[in-house]
């Protein structure tokens, strides 16, 4: 990880929230990675964490405030040094200030005024994020290319848990790091909007989460999928510009420009999955979709005193197969492959007979390694001996990896047919 952050300038701006203690341990692990970090706090984070403290561990001393830098105009200076500006956490207000272009101190003042790129990590309790003017904020912001790298799940503040902590530091990083590596291989629009990615404006459709075959109207059947590996993808996708459609079984959250339909059987999926991939130039089957299915659900909640149901199965039908079929010109279609044995030989067999452009197959037995973990190890196949082995990692970072490949395929592709059209 170390050599993308070296000699880059990082500006790393912290807000008024109780996660501003966690900005500590970010930039110390950024400073550690080779970056040189620009600390610049609210006064409202100087009441959660200490100044010296950042001070001690950055780069270069906290900067507060407009008026009192020793450089007249401080917001500027900063805003053109930065390689990248992150605000780790992003209150609501800050957010809201942002979004609108309100500048009333030194951070929204230098978010303003600079044309890296900017990442936000909101923290806020689950009530606020998911409050209609917080999402409206954001979805303005992504639009402008602004890279958010959405909370997690978990404690908060005050005794509750739900949607709302600080993601944790190595996703802030792989992010971070993502953002830093495409400014290196290509022009960051002034919006910030990566103008190298080959995903800008394109439609891509994810699937996630595992599959719910009713049994009756109270039970299912389903695997044990959680939809993170399928919302990282969609998110990342999100975060480079395509438009994005989740077809998803699972409620987790999602960054707010992405287009969320809900599904629960396979049946509703591959009715969303098929109608969304229509006009779509990237289909991503993530989803663990259940492969057989209770032939005659019953209508009526089943009692023990009517005895052991006799359940007779039938397969569900093959959403991946049947996008190969409807497949347009030009459209990249990526399935999943989880095993627990001869991995690659089997995702290879896969990869032919779906006639899929990529298989990413993962061994499930394996410590740490997929359903309900935050981390995954995959290798990507691809016809034409695409081959890439993704080590233990988070799911952003996995993401990360099989969208640039998706990407290297629509490069070739487009190669190929401007040659054509030359030729
Ligand atoms: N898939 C699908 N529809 C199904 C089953 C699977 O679209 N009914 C997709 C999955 O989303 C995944 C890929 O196919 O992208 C491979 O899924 P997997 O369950 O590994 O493949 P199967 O064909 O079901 O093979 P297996 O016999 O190993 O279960």
């Amino acid at each position: 990880m170390g050599s993308g952050f070296s000699a880059r300038t990082v500006v790393l701006g912290v807000t008024g929230g109780i996660a501003a203690y966690k900005a500590v341990e970010l930039c110390r692990r950024l400073v550690e990675a080779g970056a040189h970090v620009a600390p610049v706090m609210t006064e409202d984070a100087t009441r959660f964490v200490g100044e010296v403290t950042l001070s001690a561990l950055a780069s270069e001393p906290v900067r507060k405030s407009l008026w009192d830098e020793p450089e007249p105009i401080p917001h500027t200076g900063l805003g053109q040094r930065a390689d990248v500006v992150v605000v780790a956490p992003a209150t609501a207000r800050f957010i809201g200030a942002y979004a609108q272009g309100i500048c009333d101190d030194l951070l929204t003042a230098t978010v303003l005024a600079t044309r890296a790129p900017v990442v936000l990590c909101p923290a806020m309790h689950s009530e606020m994020w998911e409050h209609p003017a917080v999402r409206h904020n954001l979805a303005l912001l992504v639009r402008r290319g602004v890279v958010v790298v959405p909370p997690a799940e978990g404690h908060l503040a005050g005794g509750d848990s739900g949607v709302g902590r600080l993601a944790e530091t190595d996703v802030i990083l792989s992010a971070v790091g993502g953002v830093l590596r495409r400014r290196v291989v290509g022009a960051v629009g002034a919006a910030g909007v990566c103008a190298s990615s080959r995903l800008g404006g394109r439609k891509v459709v994810v699937s996630a989460g595992g599959t719910r075959e009713p049994i009756d109207p109270v039970r299912f059947i389903t695997n044990r999928s959680s939809g993170k590996q399928g919302h990282a993808l969609a998110d990342e996708a999100a975060r480079r510009g395509a438009r994005v459609v989740l077809v998803t079984t699972t409620d987790r959250s999602v960054l707010p420009d992405v287009q969320v339909v809900r599904v629960g059987s396979a049946a509703e999926m591959e009715t969303a999955v098929v109608e969304q991939a229509a006009d779509a130039d990237v289909v991503i089957m993530a989803a663990a979709v259940a492969d057989f299915r209770p032939k005659s659900p019953a209508v009526v909640k089943l009692s023990k005193a009517d005895g052991v149901p006799d359940l007779v199965l039938e397969p569900t039908p093959d959403i991946l197969v049947e996008l190969g079929r409807r497949r347009r010109p030009g459209q990249v279609l990526v399935g999943f492959a989880a095993q627990t044995h001869d991995v690659t030989e089997r995702a290879r067999a896969k990869l032919t007979a779906k006639g899929v452009d990529l298989m990413v197959a993962n061994d499930v037995s394996a410590p740490l390694v997929g359903f309900d973990h935050d981390t995954n190890a995959v290798v990507i196949l691809g016809a034409g001996g695409i081959r890439r082995e993704v080590g233990l990692r988070s799911k952003e970072a996995v993401a990360e990896a099989v969208l640039d490949t998706v990407e290297e395929i629509l490069d070739r592709d487009s190669r190929y047919t401007e040659s054509e059209d030359r030729g």
